[in-house]
């Protein structure tokens, strides 16, 4: 069992292999933390200290004692209400409309296996992979119960929390604030590592010191967004890719979101994570029950590279599901950046035609295929084909793409509407709009209120009677605009839309992977604006960014690596001039970088010399060979892309058998300096052979010294090289 309860002190102690956390039941009943970091024995209530804080509250209860205060503390629930300033977990509006609270332990409960949460995605684990603890805290005045949910997945150094509200009293009050997760830490200086970015640059690293006062990352936009990712570490000062403690933290939800660090009078910091309290009011009647969405955490004591592959691992195994959870992905030719809206039947099938000659394997059709939908100001929301554009039905295009032996998949965004459709003329209120105001439009459209149930049964059934008509094998997720206008006609709580919109949206998920289990969804949001591990849970990949120009994708990807597997990304070779940015890189560098994540194409092979599909062929049979090292292998950074003049990266497999090096010359000079790359993760005292050039390394001589990167001319260049271990020969 990896949670134990030692009754005398009242403290709980949560063990996975490499770290340990810790807590106590104090003798108010308050819940306070004591340690999280690398696994250690005993009990650390000895780090709790007492001093006479001056302007520092102290709780009612502790009668004449002055050192008491929850301002200095670390807590596992800090609350508004208690005379703790800093930054709270939790806050909530009474039926009085105050807003004290003050949460108490009433009692726990440990099991085995890992707890779910009705309605939201979360990590799974099997009934010996995992254990959970409940802990009931209540508030004794307004009878308010906060159930703190921890799971414990010891093998994967990995602890989840959420939290179950439920008001207990008889009148109605409101969650104004809902943390999943806070980290008090009482001593040591630290780095916040955070994700920011815009549409088509996404998930920018940016590391900085957590000073006094608070750094707030946040999402206000409905989705995870573009801007911040839900995910953030805490380093120390000194942590470095292979040495150092680090902390991360990653919200399980795709909606707004906020993450706060601050640093206190005291020098200690907290870090929390969870909903953005900004149009956020959650009314909870006499009995009623809020789910928190749960945050994963993961430590590591020996640097960010591990700190990475935990989560790695835990969201490749124990977060996304289905059929393509941990198998090699199709290779495919998306429509997209082909052709955008100019297609009809025959050049689908052209296309098709061309891709499966050059050994691509599913078919992408990509926006514009239903309703009006002739260019992006129309037709959303008329999920039928558009058999008049097509020339023939659906049902026939498949088959015959099917008859070429490629699989064939569509993109459906289900949330959105134009104000130009059939679905918007007979349900206009089915739109977020608040009464009286013109709504905000995105991208010339609206967004359907899946916060009511009636709007996402009607889409779902007219999803499906699409998805019924062939053979469709996969499904791009997409949503293309922020949500604003929070009003819905269901209710007179506005506060609650956006958190029940994605209640809606993710039982809109799980019924399409309940009743199609065999279909690969690909998340996307304009690229990666819902890149988060909410999503996960339904798709296994997600778009990662509609940037993909292979240069801009080296940072891209490297700053989504952090958080999220290979295995997740969605990256594909598209054309030069790249349609983003104009520029120009060789095709042999586009075809290493998207080999970091699930591989494919976004151009049109026509465009192709008869050359570059030489190496097209060349590329797949490439990536088959390494895509199961790609996806399952152990994911190292080797270079900083934002600071050195070289992006590297290798996948090296769990045995250490062999290992994937990529690396990328970023910039290129007159009189070049030769660039050398470090290898990671290799067995030591081994000989790799590397298998093109037929060298023999030492292992240990490939990550001292690295290895040389030839002096090339020309923009971009990028290498592979393959090492297998010697003793395999
Ligand atoms: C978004 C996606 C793109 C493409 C277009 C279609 O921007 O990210 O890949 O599907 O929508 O409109």
């Amino acid at each position: 069992m990896s949670i134990i309860f030692m009754e005398q002190d009242k403290i709980f102690t949560l063990h996975t292999k490499d770290a340990t956390y810790q807590m106590k039941v104090d003798r108010f009943g308050f819940l306070l933390h004591l340690y999280y970091g690398r696994r250690t024995g005993g009990t650390m209530d000895y780090l709790l200290q007492f001093a006479d804080r001056g302007f520092s509250g102290n709780p009612n209860d502790v009668g004449d004692d002055r050192t008491y205060s929850m301002d200095a503390l670390p807590q596992e629930l800090p609350c508004q209400g208690t005379g703790d300033y800093r930054s709270p977990a939790v806050i909530i509006k009474n039926a009085d409309g105050s807003y004290g609270c003050d949460f108490r332990y009433k009692s726990h409960r440990i099991s085995k296996g890992k707890y779910k949460i009705p309605g939201l995605p979360a990590v799974y684990a099997g009934e010996d992979e995992a254990d959970t603890l409940e802990i009931d805290l209540e508030d004794p005045v307004t009878k308010v119960k906060i159930t703190l949910l921890y799971g414990v997945i010891a093998d994967l150094n990995i602890i989840t929390r959420s939290a179950r509200i439920q008001n207990g009293g008889r009148e109605k009050i409101y969650l104004k604030k809902a943390q999943a997760a806070c980290l008090d830490f009482i001593n040591g200086e630290y780095d916040l590592i955070c994700f920011y970015g815009r549409h088509a640059m996404e998930r920018n690293m940016q590391r900085t010191p957590a000073v006094h006062g608070a750094q707030i990352i946040e999402s206000r936009r409905g989705t995870s967004s573009h801007q911040y990712n839900p995910m953030m570490i805490l380093a120390g000062r000194e942590t470095t890719e292979d040495a150092g403690s680090c902390y991360a933290m990653s919200f399980v939800y795709s909606g707004s979101f906020k993450g706060e660090v601050e640093k206190d009078q005291y020098n200690q910091t907290r870090m929390l994570l969870g909903l953005s309290d900004e149009l956020f009011s959650y009314p909870l009647s006499e009995g009623e029950v809020f789910h928190v969405p749960e945050v994963v955490f993961t430590y590591s004591g020996c640097g960010l590279a591990k700190l990475s592959q935990n989560l790695h691992v835990c969201f490749r195994t124990h977060l996304c599901r289905g059929k393509y959870q941990t198998s090699v992905r199709p290779i495919l030719l998306n429509s997209w950046e082909a052709a955008y809206f100019d297609f009809d039947g025959d050049s689908i099938y052209r296309l098709a035609k061309e891709a499966a000659e050059l050994g691509v394997e599913m078919l992408v059709l990509d926006d514009g295929w239903f309703g009006k939908r002739y260019d992006d100001n129309r037709g959303l929301g008329d999920w039928y084909v558009n058999e008049k554009k097509l020339g023939e039905p659906l049902s026939s295009l498949i088959q015959k793409i099917n008859d070429l032996g490629l699989k064939f998949g569509i993109w459906f965004e289900p949330e959105s509407v134009n104000e130009d459709s059939d679905l918007f003329r007979e349900h206009p209120d089915w739109a977020l709009a608040i009464p009286g105001r013109r709504p905000v439009r995105g991208r010339n459209q609206l967004v359907l209120d899946f916060s009511r149930k009636e709007v996402v049964d009607y889409l779902f059934k007219e999803i499906c009677k699409v998805l019924d008509q062939g053979n469709i094998e996969y499904v791009k997720f997409d949503m293309n605009r922020s949500l604003s206008d929070c009003y819905s006609h269901d209710t007179n709580d506005q506060g609650k839309v956006y958190y029940d919109y994605m209640i809606g949206l993710y039982d809109f998920l799980e019924r399409l992977v309940q009743r199609y289990p065999n279909l690969l969804l690909e998340g996307c949001s304009g690229g990666g604006g819902r890149f988060d591990a909410g999503m996960l849970y339904y798709s296994p990949q997600i778009w990662c960014s509609d940037n993909t120009d292979a240069l801009d994708r080296i940072s891209i990807q490297y700053g989504t690596s952090f958080g999220y597997p290979v295995s997740a990304v969605g990256s594909h070779v598209s054309a030069v001039p790249n349609h983003q940015t104009g520029r120009i890189t060789p095709f042999y560098t586009r075809g290493v970088i998207a080999m970091a994540g699930t591989f494919g194409y976004e151009l049109d092979p026509k465009q192709l010399s008869e050359e570059e599909k030489l190496e097209l062929k060349e590329q797949i049979s490439e990536y088959k060979r390494y895509a199961p090292l790609i996806q399952n292998g152990l994911y190292y950074r080797l270079t900083n892309p934002f600071e050195e003049e070289v992006g590297a990266w290798a996948f090296v497999s769990e045995d250490g058998k062999e290992a994937l090096l990529n690396a990328v010359v970023l910039k290129v000079h007159g009189n070049m300096i030769v660039n050398y790359v470090r290898l990671k993760g290799l067995t030591r005292h081994c000989m790799y052979r590397e298998e093109k050039s037929g060298m023999l390394y030492a292992s240990d001589a490939l990550m001292e010294a690295g290895i040389p990167l030839p002096v090339q001319m020309g923009d971009y260049q990028a290498y592979q090289m393959h090492f297998v271990r010697a003793d395999q020969d």
